[in-house]
């Protein structure tokens, strides 16, 4: 017989139908006449009670079975349980089941079960990374990750978006700022002992680093993991108008922080024919679609971050769900935020590099709600991003929301070959080694957008969690690579 799902008992009409219920203990309370079981198997966030009464079952031919059972149920064992599915009698749940037959399936000794007791913090739940989803806040977590990425691709199939695959290994650095993990087949350690006996013949220390021979390495050139899949995703936005990558990213920064991964989910819509304007309002309808899914839709989870992880959290994002983003120009958000130089451990000035301090003041004190900073300074920007008319600054926009700090990255396209291909040398870039990304600008070119959404962010934003390591299964950071 096929298993039901708990979500689906739960919501079925108590009338006395025999149903079986597969699942894992949550917690067993064992009465002189009345055993109850919490049963979960994450289909959703409640739990179906099992309910036995010993005076009840005098006669139950499975009655010692069942007692010999009940001995090996504790917090964590797997059971598959037969009763008859009635209204409940207790507060705060609708129906439950009056067990005839119960199995255990597999035991979970609570000498040893790292989850027997309740309450572990998040930090000790990375370190047992395959048990920690059953719990509940990773559990729910889990689910509102599923849910949002359902969502996503909802929004842009409704807008006639096509889901695009980004490959992950690439030759080419989007962001310019060489924070890539290294693909390689060549055998380093041999190298590493030919440079050895080299450098006991005499070479000289550049001679050796030759043995390197990337020619001879898998691709034939050096090779990476992607850090976005933006230019792919523009090749294709000039073909098909609408794209969107959804997959991971890489970055081997060495940032040991709550808000960043070494391996992160990001999603990259690319418009052709939109200029930064349209971008912008596509973020922001973007943001608050997904908010909006996450508050109708993912209800129970929702609750249960509102009242664990952080209070006020539905109000928060229902209020920004409904509110106008706040946009305004680098230049501007340096006027206000030099008059506050006085506050931040980083002094503010043009042509700086807004520091999370900053974007979280702007976002959390200043405006309260999400804000989209846009025409940055071009040195401070990667080299695809539209030049502006003065020069100086470039079509880029970020959109900051508070807790976060930033949560998208994007901007308008350089779609001029010749603009492409100085910020290109400017930026001491080898045009060619960007040659196939700027031929879009030699055959048909167009203006065109886009931005970067990270996965993880967004999900520590509807959350409330504190670190993006515990919305993605396993995580990666430095030296994090256990599970
Ligand atoms: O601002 P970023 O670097 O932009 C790009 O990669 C562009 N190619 C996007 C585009 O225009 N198509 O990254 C985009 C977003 C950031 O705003 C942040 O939310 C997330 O990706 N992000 C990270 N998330 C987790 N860990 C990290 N190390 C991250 N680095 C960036
Ligand atoms: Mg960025």
């Amino acid at each position: 017989m096929k298993p039901i799902l708990i979500k689906d008992i739960l919501v079925s009409s108590p009338d006395g139908r025999e149903i079986t219920v597969y699942g894992w203990v949550r917690t067993k309370r064992d009465s002189k006449n009345l055993v109850f079981i919490q049963v979960n198997d994450g289909s959703c966030f409640s739990s179906i009670q099992l309910t036995f009464d010993r005076d009840e079952n005098i006669n139950n031919p499975e009655l010692k079975n069942l007692e010999s059972q009940f001995k090996k149920i504790t917090t964590g064992a797997s059971v598959k349980a037969t009763g008859k599915l009635i209204p409940s009698p207790s507060s705060g749940q609708a129906v439950e089941v009056t067990l005839e037959k119960i199995e255990v399936l597999g035991e979970a000794p609570a000498e040893t079960y790292p989850l027997q007791k309740k309450g572990h913090t998040v930090e000790f739940l990375r370190e047992i990374a395959h048990l920690r989803p059953r719990t509940n806040i990773i559990a729910s977590a889990a689910r509102i990750r599923s849910q949002m990425a359902y969502a996503i691709h909802t929004f842009f199939y409704e807008r006639g978006f096509h889901y695009f695959n980004a490959p992950i290994i690439t030759a080419s650095d989007c962001e310019g700022a060489g924070e890539m993990f290294q693909v390689t087949t060549l055998d380093l350690e041999r190298i590493a002992a030919d440079g050895v006996k080299a450098g006991a013949k005499g070479m000289s220390v550049e001679k050796a680093a030759n043995l390197v021979d990337y020619s001879k390495d898998f691709f034939g050139k050096k090779a990476s993991l992607t850090v976005s899949g933006q230019l792919e995703a523009e090749t294709y936005a000039t073909a098909l108008s609408r794209v969107y990558t959804f997959g991971p990213t890489f970055r081997a920064e060495n940032s040991n922080t709550p808000r960043h991964l070494a391996e992160f989910w990001m999603i990259e819509p690319e418009m052709a024919f939109y200029e930064l304007e349209d971008n912008m309002d596509l973020a922001e309808e973007f943001v608050k679609y997904l908010l909006n899914w996450a508050l109708t839709k993912c209800t129970e989870d929702m609750q249960f971050f509102e009242q664990r992880v952080q209070k006020g959290l539905i109000e928060t994002l229902t209020h920004v769900a409904n509110s106008d983003f706040v946009r305004i120009t680098y230049t501007d958000a340096i006027k206000q935020l030099e008059k506050l130089n006085d506050k931040f451990e980083f002094k503010v000035f043009w042509g700086c590099d807004l520091q999370t301090e900053h974007e979280r003041y702007l976002t959390e004190q200043i405006y309260k709600k999400p804000v989209m900073v846009y025409d940055y300074p071009k040195e401070i920007k990667a080299f695809y991003m539209k030049l502006n008319e003065d020069g100086k600054t470039v079509r880029a926009v970020d959109v900051l929301v508070p807790g976060i700090g930033e949560l998208i990255g994007g901007s308008e396209r350089e779609s001029n070959y010749e603009k492409l291909e100085n910020r290109i040398k400017e930026m001491n870039m080898d045009p060619q080694d960007y040659w196939w990304y700027l031929e879009l600008r030699k055959y048909g070119t167009v203006p065109h957008s886009g931005f970067g959404l990270g996965f993880e962010r967004l999900l520590r934003y509807i959350t409330g969690l504190g670190n993006l390591r515990d919305v993605i299964p396993f995580f990666r950071a430095p030296k994090q690579a256990e599970f």
